[in-house]
């Protein structure tokens, strides 16, 4: 039988092909499929711990397209892609890919065109700001997908608005979070010296709207020295914006806050253990919101929009924007908070993989 070709290229689609990979290697029926790296994130601490810790096996291709501009990027993944899928001797079944990165729109683009149906796992997922990459690479990707499989009801109504037939959609649930109750456990046994006794704020930024402006950044480092002096902050800094501090002369100030704990990007369990132990996280990304809305810790998110609207009308997330002020307000409310349990939301459950297996096996007999 011809085989699935799973796409994975940067550190969020990790934990989101785990349980794929899983639920595939665990169906009955064994259906045959490839592992592809595009090699977007490269460094052991961005993409190799994950393989370990989640057990993802080597993958079975590996462009090594690196880093460049977006276009760049996008082109070089296309192009080597492109070759991959010439090289075989017959079309795989049906392409995977997952979330909104580079990599997720680049396949989806090259295996289209080669006729190859591409099945878009987190479909749907809109914030309606077109400046961001990630918006345009969820907008390509869902309009080029034969199946898309949504993970929060808002994707179904906005698959449904752009005028996706509703034949080719399926609300499966969330991926990831199968592999947060997966490693929870783990993760919370783990004893990090990252992760302090007393009580703490977890940051992560990386956002090209936050971190590439010297002003919107000077800013951002103003607020986290605000926030230490209320609680500890621990703040893994992803590469990018390791790049940026120093570019514009803002790291000597985090560094020499002493309530202020950086480090280089951390495991995946250690993270995850980081996250569940904080008072509140502040964050803007997409996968921290959900993980945060899952845990119940308040999660402060430095976007103005937000494609996952239900961890905010159901969870623990509020949006600040550009509004620094509200910011420093919302910090000292979400402090405030007893830690809450948010409400269950459907597919959330640690099955979403085995329902999007079932879906891809129905869509691509
Ligand atoms: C990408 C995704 C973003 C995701 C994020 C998670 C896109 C458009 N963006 O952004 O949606 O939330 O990954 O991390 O696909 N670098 C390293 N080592 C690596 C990878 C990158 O040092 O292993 C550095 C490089 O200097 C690079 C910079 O990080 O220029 C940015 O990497 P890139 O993949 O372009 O985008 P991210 O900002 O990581």
């Amino acid at each position: 039988m011809r085989p699935f070709v799973v796409v994975a290229g940067a550190r969020p689609n990790f934990m989101k092909i785990a349980p794929l990979l899983r639920a595939l290697e665990r169906h009955p029926t064994r259906p045959p499929h490839v592992l592809v790296h595009t090699g977007q994130h490269y460094d052991f601490e961005m993409s190799g711990v994950f393989f370990e810790q989640l057990g993802i096996r080597d993958p079975d291709v590996h462009l090594e397209v690196g880093s460049a501009s977006h276009g760049v990027q996008t082109g070089r993944i296309m192009e080597a892609f492109d070759s991959y899928l010439a090289r075989l001797s017959e079309p795989p079944r049906a392409t995977i890919v997952v979330g909104d990165v580079n990599s997720t729109m680049a396949c989806a683009l090259v295996a289209s065109k080669r006729l190859v149906p591409v099945a878009h796992v987190e479909a749907g997922l809109r914030c309606g700001d077109r400046t961001m990459p990630e918006e345009i690479n969820r907008v390509v990707t869902d309009a080029v997908a034969e199946l898309l499989l949504v993970s929060e009801p808002s994707g179904l109504a906005n698959l449904e608005r752009e005028g996706i037939p509703a034949s080719r959609v399926r609300y499966t649930g969330n991926v990831m979070i199968d592999t947060l109750v997966e490693q929870l456990a783990k993760a919370r046994a783990q004893d990090s010296p990252s992760i302090p006794d007393a009580p703490y704020a977890v940051v992560t930024l990386h956002r090209a709207g936050n971190v590439d402006d010297p002003r919107r950044l000077a800013g951002l480092v103003e607020l986290l020295l605000e926030v230490s002096r209320r609680v500890r902050v621990v703040f893994p800094v992803h590469p990018r914006t390791r790049n940026q501090l120093a570019s514009f002369g803002l790291a000597g100030t985090l560094e020499s806050a002493d309530t202020i704990e950086l480090h280089r990007p951390l495991s995946y369990h250690t993270f995850v253990a980081l996250m569940a132990g904080a008072r509140l996280a502040i964050t803007d990304s997409g996968g921290i919101q959900e993980e945060t809305t899952y845990l119940g810790i308040p999660c402060l998110t430095l976007r103005p929009s937000t494609e996952r609207p239900i961890t905010v009308t159901h969870g623990t997330n509020v949006l600040v924007g550009d509004n620094l002020g509200l910011a420093r307000q919302m910090v000292d409310e979400l402090l405030a908070r007893e830690p809450q349990h948010a409400t269950p939301i459907d597919g959330w459950d640690g099955k979403a993989a085995t329902r999007v297996v079932d879906a891809l096996l129905e869509a691509f007999p």
